[in-house]
């Protein structure tokens, strides 16, 4: 290969000009960092699963993509649950996926356990899989537990949304990670799996310094870090509910119980 040639990265998955290309001693390290990544996140989030996610099965991100959006409802009556009526309504053969947020930005909401599960049913019968942005897992403070979306991967597959930047507060570090919840083998055998891999140079890597950090800040951080910041969260979630229910052109329809959002009419 001469200078100036535009070469397959291995590791990106794509080409890449002289500039971004990297040695085969460099190529090596970088691999072997990112299969310890992927298997610590792999770990880390079987631990809330009754079955053991593959670091196959974990993909690293620092950014998002373009698809045609559907919207629907979430029901202040019903603690902000989705509307899954409404879901039926506007699906059709051409929809992929069902998105939800949970814990929720920006209703504060946490699904229980029996919403989950009809979300679950609803997009096995609608054929479709569920997308279960849980940037803010654990993230919580009223009386639900947080329930990951992947419990239900047995009912349909499920993609989760995690990252850095909300339990550990740090934002600016750009790390992601989707992970595919899909112990039935439906997505790779109907190979939406392979476009997932397919679609990850559209993805720029989160930086390596970071990826380096990854396995250290899962399995090392102190339960005192999460229990300062949920303490925090709880006391300023206490005073933004009692000072607005004091307000006569305000409502609160339903107390938040987890992030740091809350829906006010
Ligand atoms: C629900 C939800 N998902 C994803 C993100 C993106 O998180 P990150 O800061 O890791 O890009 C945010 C950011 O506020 C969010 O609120």
């Amino acid at each position: 290969m001469r200078d100036g040639c535009i070469r397959w990265d291995p590791i990106r998955g794509r080409e890449v000009s002289p500039r971004q290309s990297l040695s085969p001693y460099r190529e090596r390290e970088l691999r072997s960092l990112s299969v310890y990544l992927h298997m610590r996140i792999a770990e880390y989030l079987s631990k809330d699963l009754p079955y053991k996610l593959s670091p196959d099965n974990v993909f690293v991100t620092n950014a998002s993509s373009n698809l045609e959006v559907r919207h629907f409802d979430l029901l202040p009556e019903r603690g902000w649950e989705a509307d899954l009526e409404a879901v039926e309504a506007i699906a059709d053969e051409n929809t992929v996926a069902l998105v939800i947020v949970n814990p929720g930005n920006p209703c504060g909401n946490v699904c229980s356990y029996q919403h989950l599960e009809k979300v679950a049913k609803t997009a096995k019968k609608l054929g479709i899989m569920v997308i279960s942005d849980e940037v803010f897992s654990h993230l919580i403070f009223g009386s639900k537990p947080f329930v990951p979306m992947g419990v239900f991967g047995s009912t349909v597959p499920v993609l989760t949304l995690g990252s850095l930047s909300k339990r550990w507060l740090v934002p600016g570090w750009r790390l992601g990670w989707f992970v595919v919840n899909d112990p039935t083998g439906i997505l790779k055998e109907t190979k939406v799996f392979d476009s997932i891999k397919g679609c990850l140079h559209a993805f720029s890597d989160p930086s390596t310094f970071v990826q380096g950090a990854i396995p250290y800040i899962l399995q090392k951080t102190e339960e005192d870090f999460f229990r300062d910041i949920i303490s925090v969260l709880k006391q300023n979630s206490k005073v933004c509910y009692n000072k607005i229910n004091e307000m006569q052109c305000i409502t609160y329809p339903h107390k938040s119980e987890g992030s740091p959002y809350a829906m006010l009419n």
